[in-house]
This record gives C-alpha cells, sequence and structure tokens, in this order.
C-alpha cells in the first residue's frame, strides 16, 4: 500500500481544488469552503463549510468530492458540513438591523395569493434547515401572523418595553397583532405605516439572524416603499398565483422592487394545481404555469411552484404551518425545495457583490 501512504495533504487540496460549487461557480477551496482535512489515507474527513445550511446542491458536492478523491487511492470519504450565512452590505442611506445578516422581503401586488402562507413556512423551512430566522409580519393593517402561528392576538398588548420575538417552530417572530387584541380595526395612514414598519425591523431585539423574512401587504403600499428604502433587503421573492390576473399583478411587484433598486430572488407559483385526495386525479383550478411563464419573459428565476392543498389552509388557520405539521406532504417538499433555491439565490447575488 505504499502508494496509499503518498498521499499528502497537499495532493487532497489538489484534488479538492477541482471541485465547483455548483452554485457559485468556483472552486470550493478557493471559496475557503474547505475548512478542514483530516488524512488517515484510504480514508480522509472534511469539514467544508456552506454559504447556507439549506444549500439544495449539497449531494451533488458530497458526489463530486469523492469523485475527485477517489483517483488518489481515498475511498472512504467523511464530510462534516457546517454553514455561515454572510451578510448582505446594506447600500448608501440604509440602515442595517443589528445581528441580522440578510433581510428577504416576500411580496406580490395581490391579496389572498398565499403571501403569508409562503412567508411562515418559507421561515420554518429555513430555521428547520439549520438557519437562525426572525419573521416580520409588516402587514400592519392586516396582521395574519399570529393565527398562522398559533399565537393569540394582542399577547404583549401589556408589554411596557414595546414588541418582542416570540419564538415558535424554531422562528423568531414579530407581529404588530401582538399588540392588538383580535378583530381590533387598524385605521392607519401611510406614514404612520411606514414608522410602524420601521419600528418592526430596528426597535426589536432580534439576536442573531441568518435570515430575517418579511411578509408584506399586497401592492406598492408605504409598507414596502419606506421598508425598501429604508432596510437593507437582500432581495424579494415574489408570490403570484396561475391566473393572468395575478400574473399581471405580480410583474407589477417585479417593477416595483426593480425600481427601488431591491434585486428580486425570483417568482413562485402558489395553489399551481390541485391533486384530489380521493381520486389523484388532477385539476389546474387557476391555470398552470403563468408565474413561470412570466418569470422567463421578465428574465428572473422560477423559484418553483406549490400545489394548493387543503392540510395548507388547515395548517394555516390552525397555527401550525404545513412545513412543520406535515413535513411530507407535495406543499411542505416543494416549499423546502423552494427555501433551499432562495438561500442559494442570496449567496449567488452575495458573490457577485463581493
Ligand atoms: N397552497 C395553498 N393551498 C391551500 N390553501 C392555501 C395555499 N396557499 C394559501 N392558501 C390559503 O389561502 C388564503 C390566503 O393566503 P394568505 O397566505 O393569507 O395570502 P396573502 O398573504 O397573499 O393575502 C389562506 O386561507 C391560506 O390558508
Ligand atoms: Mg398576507
Amino acid at each position: 500500500m505504499a502508494e496509499l501512504a503518498a498521499v499528502s495533504h497537499d495532493d487532497v487540496m489538489a484534488a479538492l481544488a477541482t471541485v465547483n460549487d455548483p452554485e457559485l461557480h468556483a472552486s470550493i477551496v478557493r471559496l475557503g469552503m474547505v475548512k478542514e482535512v483530516v488524512l488517515d489515507a484510504p480514508s480522509v474527513r472534511l469539514k467544508i463549510e456552506l454559504t447556507t445550511p439549506a444549500c439544495p446542491l449539497k449531494d451533488k458536492i458530497q458526489t463530486d468530492i469523492e469523485a475527485a478523491l477517489l483517483p488518489l487511492g481515498l475511498t472512504s470519504v467523511v464530510i462534516e458540513w457546517g454553514a455561515e450565512v454572510r451578510a448582505s452590505n446594506p447600500k448608501e442611506g440604509q440602515k442595517a438591523i443589528e445581528g441580522v445578516r440578510n433581510i428577504i422581503a416576500v411580496a406580490s401586488n395581490k391579496g389572498g395569493v398565499g403571501k403569508s402562507t409562503v412567508a411562515s413556512n418559507l421561515a420554518v423551512a429555513l430555521a428547520k434547515a439549520g438557519a437562525r430566522v426572525g419573521l416580520v409580519d409588516a402587514d400592519i393593517t392586516g396582521p395574519n401572523m399570529p393565527t398562522m402561528f398559533g399565537l393569540e392576538q394582542g399577547l404583549q398588548r401589556e408589554s411596557t418595553d414595546g414588541l418582542r420575538p416570540v419564538e415558535r417552530y424554531g422562528v423568531k417572530l414579530v407581529s404588530i397583532g401582538f399588540l392588538l387584541p383580535k378583530g381590533t380595526p387598524v385605521v392607519w395612514r401611510g406614514p404612520m405605516i411606514g414608522s410602524a414598519v420601521r419600528q418592526l425591523l430596528h426597535d426589536v431585539p432580534w439576536g442573531e439572524l441568518d435570515y430575517l423574512i418579511v411578509d408584506l401587504p399586497p401592492g406598492t403600499s408605504d409598507a414596502s416603499m419606506s421598508m425598501a428604502q429604508d432596510a437593507p433587503i437582500s432581495g424579494a421573492v415574489i408570490v403570484s398565483t396561475p391566473q393572468q390576473v395575478s400574473v399581471e399583478d405580480a410583474m407589477k411587484a417585479v417593477a416595483m422592487f426593480e425600481k427601488l433598486d431591491v434585486p428580486v430572488f425570483g417568482m413562485i407559483e402558489n395553489m399551481s394545481y390541485f391533486i384530489a385526495p380521493d381520486t389523484g386525479a388532477r385539476y389546474d383550478i387557476f391555470g398552470h404555469g403563468g408565474a413561470a411563464a412570466a418569470a422567463e419573459d421578465l428574465g428572473i428565476d422560477f423559484l418553483g411552484e406549490i400545489p394548493l392543498e387543503l392540510a395548507v389552509r388547515e395548517g394555516a388557520d390552525n397555527g401550525e404551518p404545513i412545513v412543520y405539521g406535515h413535513p411530507e406532504s407535495a406543499s411542505a417538499l416543494a416549499i423546502e425545495r423552494i427555501a433551499g433555491n432562495v438561500a442559494a439565490r442570496l449567496s449567488v447575488l452575495q458573490r457577485m457583490g463581493n
């Protein structure tokens, strides 16, 4: 086995240098992802640090590493995965939120397309993958997040030190609904909404977060505008249902973010199709593929489709997001894939910006 004994640390690094991160298109060595190599031929133990714990291409990286090391006679490759999520840099005039590395906005121009459902499940999916996640309910006039997380409306109305995040399903949630008893109508004027959103972002003790997801109200509202201008949003995810009227509104949302110089990670098609649970027959209730086609037209990424599923609506009403309550369901799997895509888009964007 003289040949094996001759494998050196340098040989391993040279072989690993040929392995590219499939998203970032650069060598994992050059990207600084190889944190440790413990060589004991024919075994080797590696510590690889990803740019997100929700990396969708971990398996691909593993296969490529094994293939690169095999010619050296290294037949047992054990990888310990880690992740270090980088922070997006604020642009001029924007104020970073202390401890928050990245802000992801979930938006559309239409109500009822599933923004809040997507935002809540995206947050839970990223937390499940191991990220530190916060969620802001920025729908000031109709905060739904307490219900979607099974929390009592108004639970902090007696609080003397303002809003504090409540942790549930691994996510730190803040909602204006924490201050208002159920059913209280909120009539805010534009400038007040702007300042309320600013407070929701900046005056809350978030601690250290990899991702802060912001659930926006529909439309090019004061909330979205003031937030986009004030806080360093890393990127926006646009939710649409398949039908034309929804797609048109989603396209307006894309245009709005582009005008505000906020990158758009891509578009999601929600309620994309329905599989009848009793017969297995498929119905495209709102049509199908409209969002993907629009994404292509706009030259942005299509991040995935989520079926219309009874359990999604039940989970939202019962305060248990489907990714947590029914992780094996088609919708939950779709949202977890989308979460990986969003996290990967963010890593790519940061790499381009650095
Ligand atoms: N994929 C889905 N399958 C079933 N029901 C859904 C799905 N997405 C959203 N819903 C339901 O549709 C309604 C509107 O969703 P919501 O997330 O509140 O939309 P928005 O925040 O865009 O107004 C809610 O009752 C929600 O439970
Ligand atoms: Mg909503």
